[in-house]
C-alpha cells in the first residue's frame, strides 16, 4: 500500500541547510513530506516514492523552500521606545553617555513597570508579526527590563502568551543582569544577591525560562557577578548564554565558553583565545549586525578567527528599542554580508541552522531534515543569494509552522 502522508510540497528546491551537507545542501528537484507536523521526508524527488499519497499537495512550481526562520536573540516584548534617544544620538551623543545619564535599558524598564501583561503583549505583537511575515517559525524573547521580580516575570510570561497567540515557536531567556536598576542606588553586587537568590529562583519555578542570559560590560556587570549568575543558573538546570564584549574585550567569550555557554552574542571585541575557548566548548557566536549598525560601533566581530576554529555563527535581530530596533532577519542577513563579509551560506546557516543550535533547538528545527518539525519558508526567488543581497524586499511566498 502506498505510504500515506499529510501534506506533500513537491516541485521544490531546496536549501536543507544540513550541516553533513556542503554550502546550502541544496536539492535542485526535491519534494518534503510531512506527517503529524513533523518532516518524514527531505529530499530528492527521484528517491521518493511515486505513488505516495497526501490530504494536501502543493506544487511549488520550483520555488525554493528554506528551514523557517529562527531568530535566536531579541528583546521583543518591552514598555515605551526610546525614539527620542535617537534624537539625541543624531546631535551627537553616544550610547554609553546616554546609558550613563539615566536614560537607555533604565529608561524602558521605567515604562515596562508601568505596562501590564496585557500591554506587553499588544506592543510586542506587531514586532512578532513582522518577524513571522518574513518567515520566522522560531524566536527568542528575553526579559531584562522589569529588573524587580514581578516585572521579569511578567515580562516572560507576556512572551510565552505571544507563542499560544501566533504560530511560532517562543523561547524565554531570563535576563535579570541586564542593567542596574534605579533603586539599587549603584550597588550592582547587592542587585546580583537579588537576581540570585530571589529571582532566578522565582523564574526557574514557574518554569517561565529556557536558558539564563546576562549583559557583562563596563555598564552593566562585572565578570563575578556574571559568574554567580551563571552558577545559580547552572544550579538550578538551565543553560546560559551571554552579551559578551559589545563594548569593550572583557573575556566574556572565553567565561561563555567555560560555562559551556549556548551562546555568545554580539562579541565585537572578542580575541582569538575568545574565538578558540568557544570552539573548544561548542558555544555558538550570535553576530548582531543590527546592533553594530545601529549604534555606529566600527570594531567587527572576529568572524575569520569564528572561521578559522570553527565557531559556529548565528546571526539575530536583536530587536530591542534601545540598539537595534530591528525586525527583520533578511536585512540582518543582508548586513551580516554586507557590514561583517559573511557569505551566502553562513548567512543562510545564521538565520536557520546556526540560530536553533544557539537556542539548543537544533534537534527540533533548523534544517530540513526527517524527525525535525515541518517548519518552512518558501520563497519566490530564483536563487538563494537573492534572500541576502535584496535591502528591504520580503520575496516570502508561504512559511509553513508544524506542517501547516
Ligand atoms: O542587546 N546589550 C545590551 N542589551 C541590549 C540593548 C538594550 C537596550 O539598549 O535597551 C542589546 O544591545
Ligand atoms: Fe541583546
Amino acid at each position: 500500500m502506498a505510504e500515506r502522508f499529510d501534506r506533500i510540497w513537491h516541485n521544490a528546491r531546496l536549501a536543507t541547510m544540513r550541516a553533513d551537507r556542503p554550502d546550502l545542501g541544496e536539492i535542485e528537484h526535491g519534494v518534503i513530506a510531512a506527517r503529524g507536523g513533523h518532516i518524514v521526508y527531505a529530499g530528492a524527488a527521484g528517491d521518493f516514492p511515486a505513488d505516495a499519497d497526501a490530504i494536501e499537495r502543493t506544487n511549488c512550481e520550483g520555488r525554493w523552500i528554506t528551514p523557517g526562520l529562527v531568530d535566536c536573540h531579541t528583546h521583543l516584548v518591552y514598555g515605551g521606545n526610546r525614539a527620542h534617544e535617537f534624537e539625541l544620538r543624531l546631535k551627537g551623543a553616544s550610547y554609553e553617555e546616554i546609558a550613563r545619564a539615566g536614560g537607555g535599558i533604565v529608561a524602558t524598564v521605567a515604562a515596562t513597570r508601568k505596562a501590564s501583561e496585557a500591554d506587553l503583549i499588544a506592543s510586542a505583537l506587531p514586532r512578532l508579526d513582522a518577524l513571522i511575515g518574513e518567515g520566522a517559525t522560531t524566536v527568542e524573547i528575553k526579559s531584562g527590563y522589569g529588573l524587580d521580580t514581578e516585572t521579569e516575570l511578567r515580562q516572560l510570561a507576556a512572551a510565552r502568551s505571544l507563542g499560544r497567540q501566533r504560530r511560532v515557536a517562543i523561547r524565554t531567556s531570563f535576563l535579570g543582569a541586564h542593567a542596574l536598576p534605579l533603586e539599587a542606588d549603584g550597588n550592582k553586587d547587592r542587585y546580583i544577591d537579588l537576581v540570585c537568590n530571589e529571582m532566578l529562583p522565582a523564574v526557574a519555578k514557574v518554569g517561565l525560562a529556557d536558558a539564563v542570559d546576562a549583559f557583562m560590560e563596563g555598564i552593566a556587570f562585572s565578570t563575578e557577578q556574571t559568574t554567580r549568575v551563571f552558577e545559580t543558573a547552572k544550579g538550578l538546570g538551565l543553560p546560559v548564554k551571554l552579551h559578551a564584549d559589545q563594548l569593550s574585550n572583557l573575556g566574556g567569550a572565553a567565561l561563555a565558553a567555560r560555562f559551556s555557554a549556548l551562546s555568545a552574542d554580539h562579541l565585537e571585541y572578542t580575541d582569538e583565545a575568545g574565538a578558540a575557548a568557544m570552539a573548544k566548548a561548542g558555544t555558538v557566536a550570535v553576530l548582531l549586525p543590527g546592533a553594530f549598525y545601529f549604534i555606529r560601533e566600527t570594531q567587527k566581530p572576529p568572524v575569520e578567527a569564528f572561521r578559522k576554529h570553527g565557531v559556529p555563527m548565528a546571526l539575530a535581530t536583536d530587536c530591542n528599542p534601545g540598539s537595534s530596533p530591528l525586525t527583520s532577519l533578511l536585512l540582518t542577513m543582508n548586513m551580516g554580508a554586507t557590514l561583517f563579509r559573511m557569505n551566502v551560506a553562513e548567512c543562510i546557516a545564521g538565520i536557520t541552522r546556526e540560530g536553533a543550535r544557539a537556542l539548543g533547538v537544533l534537534d527540533e528545527t533548523g534544517t530540513l531534515e526527517a524527525g525535525k518539525w515541518c517548519d518552512l519558508a518558501i520563497w519566490d526567488v530564483e536563487r538563494p543569494a537573492e534572500l541576502v543581497y535584496r535591502i528591504g524586499f520580503n520575496p516570502l511566498h508561504r512559511r509553513v509552522w508544524r506542517g501547516q
